[in-house]
This record gives structure tokens, C-alpha cells and sequence, in this order.
């Protein structure tokens, strides 16, 4: 372990802990009281270095895939822990992305009313961003993350390893958390990780201190609101139009590219609603742009989309609540929007645009 990041929360403080070596932690957690929920297509590119624990009759390997992460489809992944004799004072070891992330983490809240868990992030996206923050999120039909708990494990181990077998698509997706994470921070963040961009995707060693940068800026926020009353709203910033892409397209565009496109609609919608400067559109618009190109002319449907947006969680009963840059300083901020035919045709012309 090269170095230590510790995260106060309303359970006492956990630990994150990262190495760039090989992930030799996880054999050293094979004991009777430990469950091992496992992506299984991590599993199968590591079945080597993993051989005891796929051995192990505790183990369970789960599909990383959008549907699985609904009320159902979590219901066999109780009974399997439940056959394999769970109890209070076991331990499940989540060893993936955000889905398995979300499922194990969900699960611990639900299970006996609290089961301890443990983390190893292998998506990039995980690593410099979900690992932290408590959330559980689960699907209920096509409406996204809207069931859910607040439940951080007791420590989390970061092997940047893990990173060298994703696909670039999943790449991508990572750095859109990481873009979001430093537009958050503030303007000249942003701008000093835009420059890097090229770097982000070459170099192992720029990657790993942008993992950490995001990770520290994301626990200033999280220490202050953890359960996301207040402050932390704003990291919703690119996410009511990112999942809103995401249902429209029965997910085939990765979490974090979506993002990234919804960031790039705050912006534009922004402009168009007099709330920022072009420039400042501009400015942010190449780098996000990059980094969704692969996925820009993926059809979506523009009624699917728009529903999508109307079932968003943070919804009031009348309006939409956006997250949105504003001033000078293009600030992130909450601002309510009327979902009035101004908005919609708002909406429909960036869609076009970045199609187009
Ligand atoms: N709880 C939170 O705070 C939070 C925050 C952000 C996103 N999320 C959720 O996370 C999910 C997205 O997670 P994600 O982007 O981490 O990916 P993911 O879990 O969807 O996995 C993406 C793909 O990568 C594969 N994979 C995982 N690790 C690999 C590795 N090391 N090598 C090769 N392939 C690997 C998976 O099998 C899958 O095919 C979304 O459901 C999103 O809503 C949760």
C-alpha cells in the first residue's frame, strides 16, 4: 500500500487505501464469515490470481449490467447469501465497478438491517469517484438510482492494476466523473485538467494523481453533507440529463460518457437561458465533447429522454431541478426550470447539435 486516505462519516472514519501493485490484499480476506460478490467479468479475466477465492462456495459472481441492479434482480443475490449461512457478523467483499458497487452496498444496508462490507473498485469511474460517498443506488423500472441508502464500507483498496484491462469505453466514462469532480472544484481546475486530457488516456502515472485529486476534492463535500442535503446536491451536475441519455438509450452509452454529455447540455442550456457567457460553454466544451465523441451520434429518442427527465429524483412536483453553471464564475449551481415548450425545444436543439 502506497498511501492512505481517510473519510470521516456519520459511521466513524474509513480508509482508502492505494497501491499500484498486484491485489494481493484479497486473498488475505478468505475467511468463513467473508462473501465475496464478485463482477464476472473481472472474475474471468483474473481466474488466475482469484483461484481460491472462485473456489470458495461463498463467492457469487454477478453480471455488471444496468438491469441487474434493480429491486428483482437483487433478490437472488439475497437468497444465495442466505443459503450460503450470511449472518450479522459477516463480511461481503464487493469486487467490481459501480453496478457490483451499488448492489453489495444496497445489500449491506438491507441484509439483517446491516451487514459490514469491504471494497476493491476495478472501473476507473469507481476508483476516482463512486468508491466514496456512502450511496447505494438501485433501479426501479426505467427511473434511475431512485431507490437507495446512505451505507460506506469499512475500508476500500485501489489497485490502479485493475485499470489496465478495461475497455476504453470505460476508460472514458472514468474521466467524465473526473471532469465533473474538477468543474465542481472550480474554473481553473477544470482548466488545468482539461490541458492534461491527452495524458489521462497515455499515462499511467497522470492517471493515478487525477484519481487522487478527484477523491480529495469529492471528501471536502461529502465530509460536510454526506447524506446530501445541501452542498452536495451539486454533484449532480451533468446528471439529470446523463441518465435521462442513459433511459433513452436503454443504457448504451456508459454512466460517465452520459455525463459527460449532460454536463455539456447544462452548459448549453445554460447559455441559452442567459444564466453563462458563451465562453464558458467553449471553454469546457472541447474536452467533454472528446471525451463523449465515440457515443455522439447514438440515437435518442427525444420523448424517451424527456420522460426520463420528468422522473428525475430530484424533481419538485411542479419543476425540474437542474444543476447548472451560473455568473461569471460559472459556478455550479441548484436552479429550478419550468418544463415549459422554451425548455423542451432548449433540450432538443442541443440533442440535434451534438448528433449532428
Ligand atoms: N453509488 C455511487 O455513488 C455511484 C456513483 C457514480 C456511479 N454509480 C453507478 O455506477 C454504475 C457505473 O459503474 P462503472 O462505470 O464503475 O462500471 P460498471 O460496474 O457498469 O462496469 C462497466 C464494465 O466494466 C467491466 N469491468 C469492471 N472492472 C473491470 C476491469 N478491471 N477490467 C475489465 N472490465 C471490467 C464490467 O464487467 C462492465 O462490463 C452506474 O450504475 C452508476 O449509476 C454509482
Amino acid at each position: 500500500v502506497s498511501e492512505k486516505l481517510i473519510i470521516k462519516s456519520s459511521k466513524g472514519e474509513y480508509s482508502v487505501l492505494f497501491s499500484d501493485g498486484p491485489p494481493d490484499i484479497l486473498s488475505s480476506m478468505l475467511a468463513d464469515k467473508t462473501h465475496f460478490l464478485i463482477d464476472a467479468n473481472v472474475a474471468r479475466i483474473y481466474s488466475d490470481q482469484f483461484r481460491h477465492i472462485l473456489s470458495m462456495p461463498n463467492t457469487i459472481l454477478i453480471d455488471a449490467k444496468e438491469e441487474n441492479k434493480s429491486i428483482q434482480n437483487i433478490i437472488p443475490i439475497f437468497e444465495a447469501l442466505i443459503a450460503n449461512k450470511a449472518r450479522r457478523d459477516h463480511m461481503l467483499i464487493a469486487v467490481g465497478g459501480g453496478i457490483i458497487q451499488d448492489i453489495t452496498c444496497f445489500i449491506s444496508s438491507t441484509l439483517f438491517r446491516g451487514i459490514s462490507w469491504k471494497f476493491i473498485p476495478t472501473t476507473l469511474l469507481a476508483q476516482a469517484d463512486s468508491c466514496i460517498g456512502s450511496k447505494s443506488s438501485i433501479n426501479l423500472g426505467k427511473a434511475k438510482n431512485i431507490l437507495g441508502t446512505f451505507n460506506p464500507p469499512n475500508e476500500i483498496f485501489i489497485y490502479t492494476t485493475f485499470l489496465d484491462s478495461l475497455e476504453k469505453k470505460d476508460i472514458y466514462s472514468g474521466i467524465g466523473e473526473i471532469l465533473k469532480v474538477h468543474v465542481i472544484d472550480s474554473f481553473s481546475s477544470f482548466d488545468r485538467v482539461a490541458s492534461d486530457y491527452d495524458q489521462l488516456l497515455t499515462d499511467g502515472d497522470v492517471l493515478r494523481s487525477y484519481i487522487r485529486e478527484a477523491l480529495l476534492i469529492k471528501r471536502r463535500f461529502i465530509e460536510i453533507d454526506e447524506f446530501d442535503l445541501g452542498i452536495r446536491n451539486i454533484f449532480n451536475y451533468g446528471h439529470s440529463f446523463g441518465h435521462a441519455i442513459e433511459a433513452a438509450t436503454e443504457f448504451a452509452i456508459p454512466h460517465g460518457v452520459a455525463i459527460c454529455m449532460g454536463m455539456d447540455m447544462a452548459n448549453r442550456i445554460a447559455v441559452l437561458r442567459r444564466l453563462i457567457d458563451e465562453p464558458h460553454y467553449f471553454r469546457m466544451h472541447d474536452v467533454l465533447r472528446k471525451n463523449y465523441a465515440s457515443f455522439a451520434k447514438t440515437s435518442i429518442p427525444f420523448d424517451l429522454f424527456l420522460s426520463a427527465l420528468m422522473k428525475d429524483k430530484k424533481n419538485t412536483s411542479t419543476n425540474l431541478v437542474l444543476i447548472l453553471p451560473v455568473g461569471n464564475a460559472a459556478l455550479i449551481q441548484r436552479i429550478e426550470v419550468t418544463p415549459d415548450s422554451l425548455f423542451e425545444d432548449q433540450c432538443r436543439l442541443f440533442l440535434e447539435e451534438m448528433s449532428a
